[in-house]
This record gives structure tokens, C-alpha cells and sequence, in this order.
């Protein structure tokens, strides 16, 4: 076991401590390359100058230097000759991670057991796929998911929903998903909406799914606890049932959050809490057709520290973690010595927010009778199986653009594939240059979102205008036609690890050059995303690694080779040789969703390595039923280019696909004489200035292997 002698060294560097709330375990790392370790906002790759990471799920505007909503003692190292591993700790207390630079690690946690899994890669794919095998593989999103979602805390009316959304669509933005913030409730409760100010959303909601939308509403953990008696369900069936967080006197521990008066919390521990939940996401099912659940506020949060009535036991802390306030592990949210069934909120705090969405997502998916999308904000390993995140509340600043790339990637290593950052920005008001920049950044994350806070201006693209308006449309419009790759992508993820996007070392780990970048980033593992992250600039410095050709995606040209080169926002997306993308253009006039662009017939992107060599593949289904691929009511064609010759394989046919209408071949330097599809000769097009191969008007069907030749 070369590798793990080479992972683990624990001589010489503080030996191992253990007692009951005091665990300490220290190692020599096996390079200094170490990305993971989250949820921080911090660069990719690690700092090993004496940092301490805190992780212990919280509340708070993402900020450096604190612990923030997530906790993930996992990380990824990349060792001298290019190898990698990966170390997770499954460890639900908080805990102190300090980094050294000998280059060692300490961890030290306040409870549970040291329970350490040692991935041996050795490629950095490989260990998240090994980390994805032990926490539990990524959920399969349904397709729409992938498309483009809009929000806003405080429309305040289905009016403003509705004319926010319509005006979006006619003004040409790809728009999938319309999102509506607690303002919707009554009164900040669950499972209630306002019938006043939103009278006329169960209605809404129905059009929407006419028009191939979906609708996704926030649901708060925490149900009010001062209704009267039989006025609110969701409490007194709670009571009933017995289902809530219990104080150190056995009643439920009441804190505060949205509610008007006071918040009780489901115990998602509980044996009946699975009955308790699925019988209120069923009811309000009924009244509103809703498509997805965004679980917010669940670190859990409360606005107050601790309980409404009596004190918090004295958490008597052996070692307070670095970044936890002064008030103790009970800041801004429940007292360590509140009750689950499965033990002490000590213990369990991390794990809220996975039980809440384990049990929303096997509700949604009964409920539905689709596949679940469940967004939640806190999360601990293995939230992934079950739901999508986002970065919380980050501020509309450059600053936390550029951030959102590094926790984007660093989501990844933790198996959370369907990650994103509130496009814009969340606190504050946005500038036109920063949306502007921002979504073209945005249109590309896995989960693609604008949302911002009740009191900020609008900044959806319609309402920003302009150019935020132009850029946002262009780039959504790329999003959209890169689908296919994304979704076959997410759905090799779902079955069998590996990740949607990637940093540049997961390609060319031996690279020293590509170690530290985390303002570029892959999807998949030959389309780049570089974008213009600082204030004034029009063009940025992008690195193009690696021996064979980058193309533009504009227009196929040839745009670097190993090298660094400055590029403006038309080559946002590069495309390295090596590949065959499977793409859907959008339609030019219309409203654009992915209901429409699914059946937009497909078109096949060649990208050559530097050998003349191209791979790829199309995994298609319905995008939204449960079990497509157990079934086999699903597609997968597998694609090949060498010699001159592109050539597809049907490695399953269970489901229809769009025939493809048009194929470019980049690359090519040498003037076309001939190309022949299935060995008849076919009609072209050669471009000399791009050395662009193209055969259009092209209906040519998948569900059998086809041979496409060109000559010189
Ligand atoms: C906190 C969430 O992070 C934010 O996105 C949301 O708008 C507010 N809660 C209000 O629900």
C-alpha cells in the first residue's frame, strides 16, 4: 500500500489525543498541494501558513477567516509526481482544521470518533469518484433544473413575479425556473401562501407548467409555534406526532426565525418525521403544484442564540474552534443540549440540514411522482445524493464573484456537483459592469441562479437592460446550446462519480502552472469557462495548458496552444481538442426554455486533439422521470474521431433522440476536397480563415451507427 504510507505519517508531528469531547489527531501531509476542506471562502487551493479552518454549519454572509453554512473535513491532495489521494474525515462535531507548513495537518474535533477514509486516486477523478462511492453518488437533476432559474427575496406580489418573469422572457433570456422567497407565505409560515398578495398562485403555477416552466419555493425547516390550535397544521400535527426538537425538559425547543412569534424544528431523526414531512410537502402539493424545494435556514438558524425560554446548558468546551464566537456553539442557532432522538444537537447540529433534505427529497420525489430538486443551503457529506446548494448570501461585490469559482470547485471535490452562486449578488445592490460580468460567469455554473435580498434593487437581466441585458442573453444562449454535454455529464456523475465542473488540475494534474488557478475553470473535461472578473477590464489573461489545440466556441477558430493568452468576453468558452460535444442551438425567436431547446435537433461539435483524435458522448432520456436509466427508457451514443473519420456507436436505444442537423470539424488546416456520410457524398462547407469543416442540412438519425468521412 505504497499509497496510503505516503498519505498518513503520524510520527513525530503531536501523536493522538482522545477524550470525550476532545479529539486530536495530527499527520505529515504527502505535498502541499491540498484543495477541500469547506465550506470557506478562501482560494482553491489551500494556505498552509498556520490557517485554521472552523467547521461547524452557520449562518453567516460569506466572509474569509469563518466558519460558514457548510461542513466537509474532506480533501484532496496532489502529491510531487502529479499523484493524488484523497483524506475524509466522517466526523459530525465541530471541529479546528489547522494547516501547516511542514506540510502537516491537525485536526481537532470536539466529539464523536476519528473515523478517517483514505481514497487512493490515483488521479484526482478518481478520488472523487472513490469519495462520491463512500458519501453516496450526486443525484440526477432533472433537466430543466440545468436551466436558468430567477429570484428575489421580496417581489412581495404574484404581480411582480409574474411581470418580473414575463418581462425576462420576452426580452429573449433563456428562463427555466421561477423562484418565489418566504415573501410568498403568510406571515413567514410554511405551507401557507398569501392570499392576498399572491392570490392567484396555485393558477400561475399551472400556466407555467403550460409553458414548460417549472417553480421551485423556499421552505423554511423551523414551523411557527404560536398558532392557535387547530389552525395551523404543520404545528399541532408536529405536536401530535411528536416530531419536534425537544429542550432538556422534554417540550419542544422553541427559538425564532421568520415566524411572527416563535419556531419549533422538525427532528428529521425521528422515526415519524419522514410521515410528518411527506404529509406537508403532500398537502401544500394540492394547493400549489410547486416543482422543487429550496430548504433554507438550516444550519439550522435562529435569530436568537439559544432557546425563547430558559438558558442553554453550559456547553463546557474543552477548546473553543477559532472562528466560533464569543456566546459559544450556540450562536445564532439552538442550544447544544437540545434533543433529537438520534442523540444531543451537540452531536447533531452538522447533520440537520442532511436529514432535512434526505427526508425532502424522498417526499418530493412521491409527491411528484419526478425526479426530486431539492436546493439546500447547509450542508455536511453526502448532501449531494439528495440536493444542489448555492453559496448563501454573498455580497454584490467583484471580491465574492471571483470567490463563487473556488467554492463552485471546491463543491465539486465534495461530491455536490449542482452548485451556484447568487448571480449578481445577494447582499447589496449590484452595478451594471458587475452584473454584466457576473452573468456571463453565471450562465455557466452547474445550478445557474440571480437571486438578491428584499432590499436591494432589482437585477434580473430584463430590469438591468443595456448590456447586462445583451451579455446575459449571449451567454445563457451558450449555456443552453452546452446542455447535452452537461447533462451527460451530471448523469456519468450520478452513476458512477466524477464531477461536472473541474479545476484545470484535474486535466493536467503534473502541471505546475495550472495548480493555483481557480479563476478558469472546466465543465466536463474539454470546455473552459475564462471570465472577466475585475472592475474595468474588457480583457483578462487565461491560461490554455496542454499539448493539444484550444478552439473558440464562437466560432471553432483556433485560439491557443499551451500558452497564455489575452482574451475578451467572445472566448468565455474554449474548447479543448480531444472532444465531440453534442450541442442544441436555441431557437432565435420565442421564448427559450429547455422544454423548447430539447427538441431543437441536436448538432455534433469536432474538436480534434493535436493527433487528429476526438471523443465524446450523448446520454439522453425524458429529463425528468424517475429511474430512466434502471428502465432503460434512455439513449447513449458514443462518439469517435481518428483518421479523417467521425463515427458514432449506439451503446443503447431505449429512448428518442433529435437527429443531428449540422457537424463542424475544427482544425482543419488543409483545404476539404469530399466528405461522405455513410459513404454517399454529401454536400459542404470549408472555411479557410476558421479552418472550419461544416456539413449542415443534415437530418441524420442517431439510433444507428453512422461513418462520416472527409479527404484533402
Ligand atoms: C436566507 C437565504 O440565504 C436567502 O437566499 C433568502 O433570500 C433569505 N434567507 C430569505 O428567505
Amino acid at each position: 500500500m505504497q499509497c496510503c504510507r505516503r498519505s498518513v505519517n503520524t510520527q513525530n508531528v503531536g501523536g493522538l489525543i482522545l477524550s470525550d469531547k476532545f479529539l486530536q489527531l495530527s499527520a505529515l501531509l504527502a505535498g502541499a498541494r491540498l484543495y477541500g476542506l469547506g465550506e470557506k471562502q478562501a482560494p482553491l487551493l489551500n494556505d498552509l501558513q498556520w490557517r485554521t479552518v472552523t467547521l461547524f454549519n452557520r449562518d453567516i454572509a460569506p466572509t474569509e477567516n469563518v466558519n460558514l453554512y457548510g461542513t466537509h473535513p474532506f480533501y484532496l491532495c496532489l502529491e510531487k509526481d502529479g499523484n493524488s489521494h484523497g483524506m475524509a474525515l466522517i466526523n459530525s462535531n465541530a471541529m479546528d482544521i489547522v494547516l501547516q507548513p511542514t506540510p502537516a495537518i491537525t485536526y481537532r474535533a470536539l466529539g464523536g470518533v476519528l473515523n478517517f477514509f483514505v481514497l487512493l486516486g490515483p488521479t484526482p477523478r478518481d478520488v472523487v469518484t472513490q469519495y462520491t462511492s463512500l458519501v453516496g453518488r450526486p443525484f440526477l437533476p432533472p433537466y430543466w433544473a440545468l436551466g436558468f432559474h430567477l429570484c428575489k427575496f421580496n417581489y412581495g406580489s404574484l404581480n411582480v413575479t409574474r411581470d418580473v418573469m414575463q418581462r425576462n422572457r420576452d426580452a429573449g433570456i433563456p428562463l427555466d425556473v421561477q423562484w418565489n422567497d418566504l415573501d410568498y407565505m403568510n406571515e413567514g409560515n410554511d405551507f401557507t401562501y398569501d392570499k392576498d398578495k399572491f392570490a392567484g398562485l396555485p393558477e400561475f403555477v399551472n400556466q407555467l407548467h403550460e409553458q414548460g416552466m417549472h417553480y421551485v419555493i423556499l421552505i423554511d425547516p423551523g414551523v411557527s409555534a404560536a398558532e392557535k390550535p387547530g389552525k395551523y397544521p404543520p404545528f399541532d400535527r408536529g405536536l401530535e406526532m411528536d416530531i419536534f426538537v425537544k429542550n432538556s425538559t422534554d417540550q419542544p425547543f422553541i427559538g425564532k426565525v421568520w415566524n411572527k412569534v416563535s419556531t419549533a424544528w422538525p427532528d428529521f431523526t425521528h422515526p415519524n418525521a419522514s410521515a410528518y414531512w411527506k404529509e406537508m410537502l403532500t398537502n401544500f402539493h394540492k394547493i400549489i403544484k410547486y416543482d422543487g424545494a429550496w430548504i433554507d435556514m438550516n444550519e439550522p438558524s435562529n435569530f436568537l442564540s439559544g432557546s425563547m425560554y430558559g438558558t442553554c446548558a453550559d456547553e463546557k468546551l474543552p477548546y473553543k474552534p477559532k472562528a466560533i464566537p464569543a456566546e459559544g456553539l450556540k450562536y445564532k442557532t439552538l442550544c447544544m443540549d437540545a434533543k433529537h432522538y438520534a442523540g444531543s444537537h451537540y452531536d447533531l447540529h452538522n447533520l440537520y440540514a442532511l436529514t432535512e433534505a434526505i427526508v425532502t427529497f424522498e417526499s418530493l420525489r412521491e409527491v411528484r411522482g419526478k425526479r426530486p430538486f431539492v436546493v439546500s443551503r447547509a450542508s455536511s457529506p453526502g448532501l449531494g445524493r439528495v440536493a444542489a446548494h448555492w453559496s448563501g448570501d454573498v455580497f454584490s461585490r467583484w471580491h465574492d464573484m471571483r470567490a463563487s469559482i473556488p467554492d463552485l470547485l471546491s463543491f465539486s471535490l465534495f461530491g455536490i456537483p449542482m452548485m451556484g452562486t447568487d448571480i449578481c449578488g445577494f447582499n447589496g445592490d449590484t452595478t451594471p459592469e458587475l452584473c454584466k460580468r457576473w452573468m456571463q460567469l453565471g450562465a455557466f455554473y452547474p445550478f445557474s441562479r440571480n437571486h438578491n435580498t428584499n432590499d436591494a434593487k432589482p437585477q434580473d437581466p430584463a430590469s438591468m437592460g443595456g448590456e447586462v441585458l445583451s451579455a446575459s442573453r449571449v451567454a445563457l444562449r451558450a449555456r443552453y446550446r452546452l446542455l447535452p454535454l452537461y447533462y451527460t455529464r451530471l448523469v456519468r456523475a450520478h452513476l458512477a462519480g466524477d464531477a461536472l465542473a473541474a479545476p484545470l488540475f484535474f486535466e493536467f494534474p503534473s502541471d505546475s502552472n495550472v495548480h493555483a488557478i481557480d479563476d478558469q475553470f472546466l465543465i466536463g473535461s474539454h470546455v473552459m469557462i475564462t471570465a472577466i472578473l475585475h472592475e474595468g477590464a474588457n480583457t483578462t489573461k487565461a491560461l490554455y495548458p496542454g499539448k493539444d489545440p484550444w478552439y473558440s466556441f464562437r466560432d471553432g477558430s483556433f485560439l491557443a496552444q499551451d500558452q497564455w493568452k489575452e482574451v475578451t468576453d467572445d472566448d468565455m468558452v474554449a474548447v479543448r481538442g480531444g472532444a465531440v460535444l453534442p450541442l442544441q442551438e436555441p431557437p432565435l425567436k420565442g421564448p427559450i426554455n429547455t422544454a423548447i431547446t430539447r427538441s431543437s435537433p441536436m448538432q455534433l461539435l469536432v474538436a480534434p486533439d493535436a493527433a487528429g483524435g476526438a471523443e465524446g458522448e450523448l446520454y439522453w432520456d425524458d429529463g425528468d422521470s424517475i429511474n430512466s436509466y434502471e428502465e432503460k427508457k434512455y439513449s447513449l451514443i458514443r462518439f469517435n474521431t481518428k483518421n479523417n473519420e467521425l463515427s458514432s456507436q449506439v451503446v443503447w436505444w431505449g429512448y428518442g433522440v433529435p437527429s443531428v442537423n449540422s457537424i463542424s470539424i475544427l482544425g482543419q488546416t488543409k483545404p476539404i476536397k469530399s466528405v461522405t456520410i455513410n459513404n454517399v457524398q454529401t454536400e459542404f462547407k470549408y472555411d479557410t480563415k476558421i479552418q472550419v469543416l461544416t456539413i449542415a442540412n443534415l437530418n441524420l438519425a442517431l439510433d444507428k451507427s453512422f461513418s462520416v468521412k472527409w479527404t484533402y
